[in-house]
């Protein structure tokens, strides 16, 4: 809900990013799979991803080095950091979450830390409860990072998949706000519906790995995608808009959509739904196809030079679950 003006307001006050070297291109596709490189670009708007080949690295190695980004650019010392969230569905193992070790590796040695699981949309959520943290007045530094190494279990057999996923991690800096600027309003829902559409259907309580689910390739993320895009254009359009009406903006009152970065088609429907013209849409999904958790803040990082103090921004995102929303935020710095 909207706040009133003396409560602590949370700012997002920096930004990282870090994408791997080594990029897989709709090319490289053509080899791989019965793909073309007109169908890819047509259908998704992908030209290449980024891949972390180097099989002794996991998705915490792309967390880091976002955060050695943002502290390099920043100069802050990581011991002031009060916690680190990472929300990522590739987390480096299955027990131990990413964040400690993350937390640990970067000298936030006075942290706590814990990994949010909601897919596409878990940078945004992780966001929600750094925001809820920084307004209760217990914390003042939160790191906030979305990473994921999709390529770690995607299937290179399988066309529909591997043409969209990439490797990438993406961090913001959290902390009360010092000119009221900062996250105004949320609105998430979830539906467990979802979960016949998207998921990986084998390593979890509910089929645990044998032979059986590994001979079946029950280890690789499954898509329906015509499921899951209809569903996405419809409910990210849907909590952008209402965000919209019920904190009494126009389109023109909007300076930027950082839409969740899953496919050209489905961020262009979905601006278009919320009347919002084309070139208030953020995009970076050509050259680094979907990063899961990472696509927001990797928007962040692209853009930081043409977010101004005071922009106001619709974040939106859908993903795994379902899970799905949108908040409002006004752009804190310049
Ligand atoms: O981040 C949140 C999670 N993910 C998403 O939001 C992704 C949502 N879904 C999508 O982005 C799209 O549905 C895809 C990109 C996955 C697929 O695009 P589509 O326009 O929905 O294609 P489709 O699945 O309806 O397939 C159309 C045709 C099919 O052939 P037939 O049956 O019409 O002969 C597919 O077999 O295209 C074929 N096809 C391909 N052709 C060339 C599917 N994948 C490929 C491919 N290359 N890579």
């Amino acid at each position: 809900m909207a706040q009133s003006s003396d409560q602590i307001k949370a700012a997002i006050t920096a930004v990282g990013g870090y994408v791997p070297e080594d990029r897989l291109t709709n090319q490289d596709l053509e080899k791989m799979v019965d793909t073309n490189d007109e169908w890819i670009k047509s259908r998704t708007g992908i030209e290449a991803r980024r891949i972390l080949k180097d099989s002794t690295k996991a998705t915490s190695y792309l967390a880091i080095k976002a955060c050695e980004n943002l502290l390099k650019k920043t100069q802050l010392d990581p011991k002031t950091i009060d916690l680190v969230i990472v929300a990522t569905i590739t987390p480096d193992l299955h027990v131990s979450a990413t964040a400690p070790y993350v937390a640990t590796q970067i000298g936030a040695t006075n942290a706590f830390a814990f990994d949010v699981q909601a897919a596409c949309s878990g940078f945004l959520y992780a966001l929600s409860i750094a925001a809820g943290k920084i307004e209760s007045g217990r914390y003042k530094k939160i790191l906030v990072i979305g990473a994921d190494k999709m390529s770690s279990i995607v299937d290179y057999t399988d066309r529909s998949t591997c043409i969209i996923f990439g490797d990438g991690g993406g961090v913001a800096l959290m902390e009360p706000s010092t000119n009221n600027f900062g996250w105004e309003d949320e609105y998430f829902r979830s539906s467990g519906e979802g979960r016949n559409y998207l998921n990986m259907k084998a390593g979890g309580s509910l089929c645990p790995t044998t032979s059986q689910t590994l001979a079946n390739r029950w280890h690789y993320l499954y898509q329906d995608g015509k499921s899951v895009f209809k569903y996405a254009v419809s409910e990210m359009a849907h909590a952008g808009s209402e965000i919209m009406k019920r904190n009494g903006l126009k389109n023109q009152d909007i300076k930027y959509l950082v839409p969740h970065q899953a496919n050209k088609r489905i961020i262009e429907a979905t601006a278009k739904r919320m009347n919002l013209e084309q070139d208030k849409v953020l995009m970076n999904i050509k050259d680094y196809g979907n990063t899961t958790a990472a696509t927001i803040p990797l928007l962040f990082n692209d853009f930081e030079a043409d977010l101004k103090k005071g922009d106001k921004l619709v974040l939106a995102a859908f993903g795994g679950g379902f899970t799905w929303g949108a908040a409002l935020i006004t752009w804190a710095y310049n």
